[in-house]
C-alpha cells in the first residue's frame, strides 16, 4: 500500500503513514519520502520501535551519515548519533549543572544541525526512546515560510549576506567552556549564506540559527543584529510547530530550510533520544560568495 501524508492543520508539518522504519523502505516509497520532505520541512513518522541499527539503515536510504566531532569524548553512543538525551557517557542522569548538561542545552537555542560545518547538513532523524512526562518538546521553524513573507527591503539586505557559523557560539551561549585545543581548531566559523535555494523548484529560503555569531564585511554587532532581527520574523507564531514527543516517534526535517529548538523539562526525569544527521550535498558559500545547490552540483560535474 503506497504510504500516505498528511499534513497538519495550515503548517508546513506532516505525518507519513504506511512506514515500517524496521525494514527496508520501497524504492518508490523513499521518493514520495523525499517529494514530500521538499514540500513540507518535517516529516513525523509515529509508532517505530528502532534499534540502533534500524535507525541507521533508515537515514542511509535517504543519504550518507555524518560522524560526530566529539574526537576523545567518552560517548554513550556510537559516532554516527547526537546523544539527544540527558545521560552521560555511564547512562546515568547528567547533573543540571554539569558541563555536559550546559553543552545540551544549547540544543534549546533556535539552530539548524551543523550549520557548522562547511558542508552543512541535509536530513536530521530524531527518534523518541523515553520522554518526558511533560514539556520538552521540539519547535520548528519554516525558514521558507519567513523568506516569502519577508519585505523587500530586508530581502535585498539579506540576499548575497554571508555569516560565520560556529558550534562554540551556540555552546558559550549557554555557558559550556571547556572546548580542547582540538575542538576549537576544528570549530573555527565556516561561512554560510543567509538564503539558501537548495529546492528543487527553486523556492528561496532563510538560513539562520545560533551558531551563526557575525556577518562578514557588516560591522560585527550590525550584523549580528540583523541576523537576530530575520530569526525574530521567521520565529513568528505563524511560522512555527510545536511537536509534543509520544514514544517511538521518528521525526525527520530538512536542515538546509527549517531551524529546530528543544524545549526545557524537568532534568530530573529521562529524556532519551537519539538524532542521525546526513551530509549535504555541497557548501552554500564558495570563494566568498553564495551559491546555490543545484549551481554547486553543476560546477562540480563539469
Ligand atoms: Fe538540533
Amino acid at each position: 500500500m503506497p504510504i500516505q501524508v498528511e499534513q497538519l492543520g495550515q503548517t508546513f508539518f506532516a505525518v507519513v503513514k504506511g512506514i515500517d522504519a524496521r525494514e527496508p523502505t520501497p524504492r518508490e516509497d523513499v521518493r514520495s519520502i523525499v517529494d514530500a520532505i521538499d514540500d513540507h520541512g518535517v516529516l513525523l513518522f509515529p509508532g517505530q520501535t528502532l534499534n540502533e541499527e534500524q535507525h541507521m539503515a533508515f537515514s542511509r536510504q535517504f543519504g550518507e551519515l555524518e560522524v560526530t566531532y566529539q574526537k576523545g569524548r567518552k560517548r554513550r553512543l556510537r559516532a554516527e548519533f547526537a546523544d539527544a538525551s540527558n545521560l552521560g557517557a555511564d547512562g546515568e542522569l547528567l547533573a543540571p549543572n554539569s558541563e555536559r548538561a550546559k553543552y545540551n542545552r544549547a540544543n534549546q537555542l533556535w539552530h539548524s544541525d551543523a550549520s557548522f560545518r562547511a558542508i552543512p547538513s541535509k536530513y536530521s532523524f530524531l527518534y523518541a526512546e523515553t520522554v518526558a512526562s511533560k514539556d520538552g518538546e521540539t519547535e520548528f521553524a519554516d525558514e521558507r515560510g519567513g523568506w516569502d513573507a519577508l519585505d523587500e527591503e530586508r530581502k535585498n539586505r539579506a540576499e548575497g549576506m554571508v555569516a560565520g557559523h560556529s558550534l562554540m557560539t551556540s555552546r558559550i551561549k549557554t555557558g559550556f567552556k571547556t572546548f580542547t585545543p582540538e575542538e576549537q581548531e576544528s570549530l573555527k566559523p565556516v561561512p554560510q549564506s543567509v538564503v539558501r535555494t537548495h529546492d528543487p523548484k527553486g523556492r528561496k529560503n532563510l538560513y539562520l540559527g545560533s551558531h551563526a555569531g557575525e556577518v562578514y564585511g557588516e560591522d560585527p554587532e550590525t550584523g549580528v543584529k540583523f541576523l537576530e532581527e530575520l530569526l525574530e520574523f521567521t520565529t513568528q507564531p505563524q511560522f512555527v510547530y510545536c511537536h509534543k514527543w509520544s514514544v517511538g516517534d521518528l521525526v525527520m526535517w530538512d536542515n538546509r530550510r527549517v531551524m529546530h529548538r528543544g524545549r526545557p523539562w524537568d532534568e530530573n526525569e529521562p529524556r532519551i533520544m537519539r538524532r542521525t544527521t546526513l551530509v549535504g550535498d555541497g557548501p552554500t558559500v564558495v570563494d566568498g560568495r553564495p551559491i546555490n545547490e543545484a549551481e554547486y552540483l553543476r560546477l562540480k560535474l563539469s
